[in-house]
C-alpha cells in the first residue's frame, strides 16, 4: 500500500522545503504542485496574455505542454520541453500563478495531473488544496502555517541571499496580497481541512517541523 502525505498552507510557510526534507527522511517522493500553476503563469506572461482573461487562460492551460518529473533528486518542471524550474521562482511569476490558479478549469486540469502523478507512489504533495481536493483520502494531512510577519521575514532573508533588494515591508505586503487572493478565491480557496493536523511553525525550528511530520508519518506507516 502506498503512503500519501498531503500538506497545505499559505505562502511562505515553508511547505516546499519542509516537504523536500520530509521526503528525503522517509525515502519517498515530493511533488511541489505550486510549480505547475507557476509554469502556467510564466507561459501567460511570456505570451503576453491578460491574466484576468479567464477564457484565454483556460485555453492556454488546455494546450499547455507541461511535464513534471519527480525523482529522488527533486523535481524538474518542463514547459514546452524547457526546464523552467528556476525561472518560475520570481515574485512576478508568483503573483501570476496565484491569479491563474483562481480559474475553475485550470484547477480541474492541474488536480487531475497531480492525482495521476501521485497514484500508487509513496509521495508527499504540497499546495493549497491537497488535503481538501487532490488527495482527500491521504494517509496524513497537515496544515502548515506561521504568522504573516514570520513568513515574510523568512522569505525576505531567502531573497536577500539571492541578491534581491526588496524591503521587508514590500515582502510582507506581497505575502498579505497573496494570502488574500488564495484564501478568498471562489474556487477551492485555501483553508485547513477539518481532518488536517495544524502545525504552526512560528516558534519552531525547521528541524522541529521535520521531526514532527516524520514522527506522524512513521506512526501512520506502521499503522498501515
Ligand atoms: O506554493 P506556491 O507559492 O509555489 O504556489 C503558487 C501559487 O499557486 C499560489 O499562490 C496558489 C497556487 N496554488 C494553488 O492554488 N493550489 C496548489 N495546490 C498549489 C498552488
Amino acid at each position: 500500500m502506498s503512503l500519501n502525505i498531503a500538506m497545505d498552507g499559505p505562502v511562505g510557510a515553508g511547505k516546499s522545503s519542509v516537504a523536500d526534507a520530509v521526503a528525503k527522511r522517509l525515502g519517498i517522493l515530493h511533488l511541489d504542485t505550486g510549480a505547475m500553476y507557476r509554469a502556467l503563469g510564466l507561459k501567460a506572461l511570456r505570451d503576453g496574455i491578460d491574466l484576468q482573461d479567464e477564457e484565454k487562460i483556460d485555453a492556454l492551460c488546455e494546450g499547455l505542454k507541461l511535464d513534471v518529473r519527480v525523482g529522488e533528486n527533486g523535481q524538474e518542471t518542463l514547459l514546452d520541453g524547457e526546464n523552467v524550474s528556476g525561472l518560475i521562482r520570481t515574485p512576478e511569476v508568483s503573483m501570476a500563478a496565484s491569479t491563474v490558479s483562481r480559474y475553475a478549469r485550470v484547477r480541474k486540469r492541474m488536480v487531475k495531473l497531480q492525482q495521476e502523478l501521485a497514484a500508487s507512489r509513496d509521495m508527499i504533495l504540497d499546495g493549497r488544496d491537497i488535503c481538501t481536493t487532490v488527495l482527500p483520502d491521504a494517509d496524513l494531512k497537515i496544515y502548515l502555517t506561521a504568522s504573516a510577519e514570520e513568513r515574510a521575514l523568512r522569505r525576505w532573508k531567502e531573497m536577500r541571499e539571492r541578491g534581491d533588494t526588496d524591503s521587508y515591508e514590500e515582502v510582507l505586503s506581497q505575502v498579505r496580497e497573496r494570502d488574500e487572493q488564495d484564501m478568498n478565491r471562489p474556487v477551492e480557496p485555501l483553508r485547513q481541512a477539518e481532518d488536517a493536523v495544524l502545525l504552526d511553525s512560528t516558534n519552531l525550528t525547521f528541524e522541529q517541523v521535520i521531526d514532527r511530520i516524520a514522527e506522524m508519518a512513521e506512526e501512520v506507516r506502521h499503522g498501515n
